[in-house]
């Protein structure tokens, strides 16, 4: 019998089965739904006592997603699970890291301590760390940190020819430094100032050398996609070919995929949030590191 148990929040099962095959740890039973009223119910159809217990729940919308995990953490731990680790490939509320104006309050740190208290550890794939750069600073448990750049400059390697990197803004600068240097292309970082959630203005360095190679803008995060819109017709407007959009974490709000779409740029992202540019596989990338 194993000592480990892969249990899933609605909405991860494609990511927690890959998990369970790859690491052959059973998927824990438990149902998992809401009320008619909208009240989550948990049931734990398992013995989880002494066990290590791992949840997926990938943390895109993280408000409606929060109790329902908090109950099945809290019952894991009733129940005696020797430890209760959370999986979420995309780690929610890493933005508001700061109070940028008066009253504001800073919500990474909020949501930190509650995820603390909540689990025993957490294992994430590229947090937004622009300001603050460890997990640590604000999360007062054990945090494993995995980073998908191998993984994206592996698929521009296999599936870009002529390539050439372009971050967005200041803070992609270091994904997008390490990607080009593993795929052995050349790259540049545009400045962008936010405006509004939805507007985001972009100035750009000389583009002139790079006129015949392929843009691939690459970013952490592709939220609403104003960012990759508004740098790709900055890029576009340059003389350049339309750029390929490469992001870890593809949350998409509302009609952002769309949106992006309508550019007729190819859009790649992970799995970390599953949608139909999930084109980078990262549950070998979670195996390995629990391994
Ligand atoms: C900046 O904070 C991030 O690295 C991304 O550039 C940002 O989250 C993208 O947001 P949006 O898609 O809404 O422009």
């Amino acid at each position: 019998m194993s000592n480990q148990l892969i249990f899933y929040l609605p909405g991860n099962e494609t990511m927690a089965k890959s998990l369970s095959n790859k690491l052959n740890y059973p998927l824990g039973k438990a149902e998992i739904r809401r009320f008619p009223d909208e009240e989550s119910y948990i049931r734990i159809d398992e013995n989880v006592k002494n066990k290590d217990t791992f949840i997926v729940c990938t943390l895109n919308k993280p408000d409606e997603k929060l109790l329902p995990l908090y109950f099945l953490c809290s019952a894991l731990k009733e129940f005696d699970a020797r430890r209760v680790m959370l999986i979420a490939p995309y780690l929610a509320y890493m933005r508001q890291d700061k109070s940028f104006k008066t009253g504001e309050a800073v919500t990474s740190g909020m949501f930190a301590k509650l995820l603390s208290k909540t689990v025993d550890k957490i294992i994430t794939i590229d947090p937004h760390l622009h300001r603050l750069s460890k997990l640590d600073e604000i999360y007062s448990i054990p945090t494993i940190v995995l980073h998908a750049a191998p993984l994206l400059s592996h698929w521009v390697k296999r599936n870009v020819q002529n390539a050439f990197l372009v971050g967005p803004d200041e803070e992609s600068g270091q994904w997008v430094s390490e990607i080009a240097k593993d795929a052995g292309v050349p790259f540049t970082v545009l400045t962008k100032e936010r405006i509004s959630d939805t507007e985001v203005s972009i100035t750009m360095p000389d583009l002139r050398p790079y006129k015949n190679l392929q843009p691939v803008m690459v970013d952490d995060i592709i939220s609403t996609a104003h960012t990759m819109i508004e740098g790709m017709k900055k890029i576009r407007a340059a003389g350049l070919k339309t750029p390929i959009c490469l992001g870890v974490h593809g949350i998409f709000a509302g009609n952002a995929r769309s949106l992006l779409e309508e550019t007729g740029a190819q859009i790649i992202t992970t799995n970390s949030i599953y949608s139909p540019t999930s084109g980078i596989d990262i549950s070998g990338l979670i195996a390995d590191a629990l391994k």
